[in-house]
């Protein structure tokens, strides 16, 4: 018996040691659930919101936010050449920072500046604008891209974080990202317990 698994390619062995688990009855955990169906129906609530303008326009890969929506007259880059900042902070070009003209809350003029500490940009490796949804949860994923987090930070910063709480209360006329910080934190955890599947590129 040991002769022939050393024969076998790594993949054989997996496929060969579940049953031989099951019928020994050994201590080694059982794998991880992955529902793929439940997983991506908790993904595409996820992707609904990520993918949104109010969140996907200060999520570029290029150096320049988007204003998008009926609000904006469609989709466009931000006027005022508005720029990430020529040392990559995302707090824009000195003489011309976000602060400038976004503060702390929403303007409550219409076509005012919309506002919440530490307006930015995220940083170019963070991008969702243009991306397809496996391209999103590949990134979402992959913690050399998501400033080191685990998902569970991930579902912690869409609950806790105030740039992203702004994406639910965009001030005037423009469209709130869809369900609620809470709700996407939920579909966070349930998508993460059914093994986090992403859609097939
Ligand atoms: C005003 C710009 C801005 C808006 C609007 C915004 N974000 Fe972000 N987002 C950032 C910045 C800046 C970071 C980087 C923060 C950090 O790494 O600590 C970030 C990071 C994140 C991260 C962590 C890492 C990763 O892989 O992207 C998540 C998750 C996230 N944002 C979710 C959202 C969601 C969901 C919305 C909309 C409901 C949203 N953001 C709207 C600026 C924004
Ligand atoms: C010269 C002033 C000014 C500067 C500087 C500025 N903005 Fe804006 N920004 C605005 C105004 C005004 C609006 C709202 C326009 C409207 O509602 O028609 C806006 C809207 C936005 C929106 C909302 C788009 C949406 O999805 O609804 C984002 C995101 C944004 N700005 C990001 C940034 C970032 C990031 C920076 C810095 C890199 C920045 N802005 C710098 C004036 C500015």
């Amino acid at each position: 018996m040991k002769k022939l698994l050393i024969m076998l390619t790594p993949a054989a062995m997996l496929a060969l040691a579940a049953p031989f688990a099951v019928a020994q009855d050994s201590q080694t955990p059982a794998p991880a659930t992955v529902d793929a169906a439940k997983g991506l129906s908790e993904w595409d609530k996820i992707h609904a919101v990520f993918s949104h303008p109010r969140c996907a326009d200060c999520h570029v890969a290029d150096d320049r936010p988007r204003w998008s929506g009926a609000h904006y007259g469609g989709t466009r880059v931000h006027a005022f050449n508005v720029q990430r900042g020529n040392d990559g902070s995302g707090f824009g070009n000195p003489g011309l920072r976000c602060t400038t003209c976004h503060f702390s809350s929403n303007s409550n003029a219409l076509h005012g500046p919309p506002g919440a500490e530490n307006w930015r940009l995220a940083p170019a490796e963070m991008a969702w604008f243009g991306k397809s949804s496996a391209e999103i949860c590949a990134q979402i994923k992959d913690p050399v891209r998501n400033g080191g987090r685990s998902l569970d930070d991930i579902a912690l910063h869409v609950r806790d974080d105030r740039l992203v709480a702004w994406g639910w209360a965009p001030g005037l006329n423009r469209e709130p990202a869809p369900g609620s910080a809470e709700a996407t934190f939920q579909a966070i955890e349930n998508w993460m317990a059914v093994g986090s599947p992403c859609p097939v590129p």
